[in-house]
């Protein structure tokens, strides 16, 4: 029975595709599976990821704490309905962001204390991919990239309970949101036959501080932006320093696993599992270790390329905002709120004493129900249960970003220079913390780069004053995927 169904979903798979009159017959999830990775179990694909690690504590403004450089080293597996299972390991440091030095002791300017830091070394991360999500032309009428937003608020059990853990846990609850924005040229998705296309992400992170910083349940959280990117010769493409590492300490991450192993592994589970091996050895739990004086140290600047200057000081530019807003409460599932679109009016000046730029952002945000797709009118409050009046959202801000906090970083091999930039702002009607990563491609054969620009703009956000929440703990996650092209 089960083999007569799983030969009747293949046939359908196989109508759908050819039916769908692509060039090539590629369904969705298979274009999905050569944007993030290939087609070819053979193959290994390398992510890469670089970008910076921020907190925040309530009523201070958002701070820089690290560079944040590694990868994803993954392969897909077509299984036998159809779907796809990924199996990856990832590895990462956390660098000084001034010297960019590989930090293993941290001097933590919370709790003062050193801090001895652990590498994110997750072996594996493993997922079934049923199904894509749907890819968002951008922009819509002349579609030179397609997007593929993967987005979802973790609430779980932690693996670190205070009970044992309390050091290192915020809780009894693991609470992160991840959102992730897979680019990929549509041409070269549309009209290629390759198992593998180039993609340049955008991935942003907020979560509870991370174990290692033994800051319990201080308040604050951390925030990521981070650019991504799918290494066009493996792991070239990863920096000296970190492959030194691997190559000593971790050499099973220069390879993807063939096998699935379970359970994934987080820095939450990683941490525990060190932990646990230590206390069983009658060791003390954190072991701070004797570093000697790098010779790997640079002195970091932070600039923004003058070609995306170039384009982002013209005025006046107008930029399509589209996406979606979710509900983040400490222990509860989130929730897709509404979605969100519109225009907005961008406008950047460098500071005056050049410590950073002011981005001036104008414009009305249309919020739409996600299920009929009409513009909102009445907001039926999945948190509260009452029903709220809403009106377009204007957007008159003024948003600061520190030097450090709003940079780029050039993507060679992608064509492509990506922008970084995180900010937050704090006043007494609530908080926000704006992250950007934005995608400049090169124009083909020229030095210079397209005028048209990509890329995602999130905020986390204390809840808008017409949800009308009250004392409801939690905040907004808005994630807007964002272009100048019309
Ligand atoms: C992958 O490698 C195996 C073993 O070498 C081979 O049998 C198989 O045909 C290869 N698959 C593809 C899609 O290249
Ligand atoms: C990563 O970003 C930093 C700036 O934060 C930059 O100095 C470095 O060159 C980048 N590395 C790669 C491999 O792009
Ligand atoms: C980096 O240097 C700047 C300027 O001296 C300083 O304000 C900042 O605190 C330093 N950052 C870190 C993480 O040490
Ligand atoms: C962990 O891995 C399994 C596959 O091995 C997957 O089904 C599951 O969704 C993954 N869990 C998370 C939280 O990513
Ligand atoms: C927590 O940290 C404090 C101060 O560093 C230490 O004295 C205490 O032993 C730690 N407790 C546990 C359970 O690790
Ligand atoms: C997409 O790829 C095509 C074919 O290589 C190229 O001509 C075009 O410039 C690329 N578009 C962008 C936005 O990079
Ligand atoms: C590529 O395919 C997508 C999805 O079918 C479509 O929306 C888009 O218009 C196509 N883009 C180009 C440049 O053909
Ligand atoms: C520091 O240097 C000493 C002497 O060269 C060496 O034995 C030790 O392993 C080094 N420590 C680290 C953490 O690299
Ligand atoms: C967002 O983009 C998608 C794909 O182009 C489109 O179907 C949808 O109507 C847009 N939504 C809004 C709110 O603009
Ligand atoms: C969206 O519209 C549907 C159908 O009218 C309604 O049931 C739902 O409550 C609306 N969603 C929100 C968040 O208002
Ligand atoms: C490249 O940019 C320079 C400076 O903006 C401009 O003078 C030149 O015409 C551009 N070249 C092309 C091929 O667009």
């Amino acid at each position: 029975m089960g083999a007569v169904n799983m030969q009747t979903t293949w046939l359908l798979l196989l109508v759908i595709s050819f039916s769908a009159g692509k060039t090539y017959g590629f369904s969705d999830l298979e274009n999905f599976i050569r944007v993030i990775g290939s087609l070819n179990p053979n193959e290994t694909v390398v992510n890469y990821l670089n970008g910076s690690v921020f907190w925040k504590q309530p009523k201070s403004i958002l701070q820089k704490l690290f560079n944040y450089e590694g990868y994803n080293i993954n392969r897909k597996i077509r299984q036998s309905d159809g779907t796809f299972l990924s199996l990856s390991r990832e590895f990462v440091v956390y660098r000084q962001p001034n010297t960019s030095e590989i930090l293993q002791v941290w001097m933590n300017p919370i709790s003062n204390n050193a801090n001895e830091v652990f590498n994110v070394a997750n072996d594996p991360v493993n997922a079934h991919i049923g199904s894509a999500t749907p890819a968002m032309p951008v922009p819509p009428s002349l579609p030179k990239f397609l997007v593929y937003n993967t987005d979802i608020v973790l609430e779980y059990p932690n693996p670190l309970q205070p009970d044992n853990y309390a050091n290192y846990s915020a809780g009894p609850i693991y609470d992160s949101v991840e959102l992730f924005g897979f680019f990929s040229n549509s041409t070269l998705v549309n009209a290629s036959k390759t198992d593998s296309v180039p993609m340049t992400g955008t991935w942003m992170r907020k979560s509870q501080y991370l174990p290692w910083m033994v800051l319990g349940t201080t308040p604050g959280s951390l925030f990521y932006t981070t650019l991504a990117w799918k290494c066009s010769d493996g792991l070239q493409c990863v920096a000296d320093d970190i492959m030194q590492i691997i190559k000593q300490n971790f050499p099973k991450y220069q390879y993807a696993p063939s096998t699935e192993e379970v359970p994934n592994e987080t820095s939450w589970t990683a941490f525990k599992k060190i932990i646990d091996q230590r206390r069983l050895a009658g060791l003390p739990d954190i072991i701070i270790p004797q570093v000697n004086a790098s010779s790997d140290v640079r002195d970091m600047t932070y600039d923004v390329d003058q070609r995306v200057l170039d384009i982002l000081y013209k005025w006046p530019i107008t930029v399509r905002v589209n996406g979606t807003a979710w509900s983040e409460i400490t222990g509860q599932q989130g929730i897709a709120l509404f979605d969100v679109g519109g225009y907005v009016g961008v406008d950047l000046e460098p500071l005056f004493d050049y410590s950073g730029y002011r981005l001036q952002l104008d414009g009305a945000l249309i919020l739409y129900n996600r299920t009929t797709h009409a513009v909102m009118q009445n907001f039926h409050n999945p948190i509260t249960g009452r029903v709220n009046k809403v009106k377009p959202l204007e957007v008159a801000i003024d948003l600061i970003f520190r030097r450090d906090s709003f940079f780029t970083v050039d993507i060679p091999s992608s064509e492509i220079v990506g922008l970084i930039g995180a900010q937050s702002t704090d006043t007494d009607n609530g908080w926000a913390v704006n992250m950007l990563n934005i995608l400049f491609p090169w124009q083909p054969g020229t030095g210079n780069l397209s005028s048209t620009f990509y890329g995602t703009w999130s905020s986390f956000a204390s809840w808008p004053e017409f949800m009308v929440m009250g004392d409801t703990p939690g905040n907004i996650v808005q994630k807007l995927t964002v272009t100048n092209g019309m």
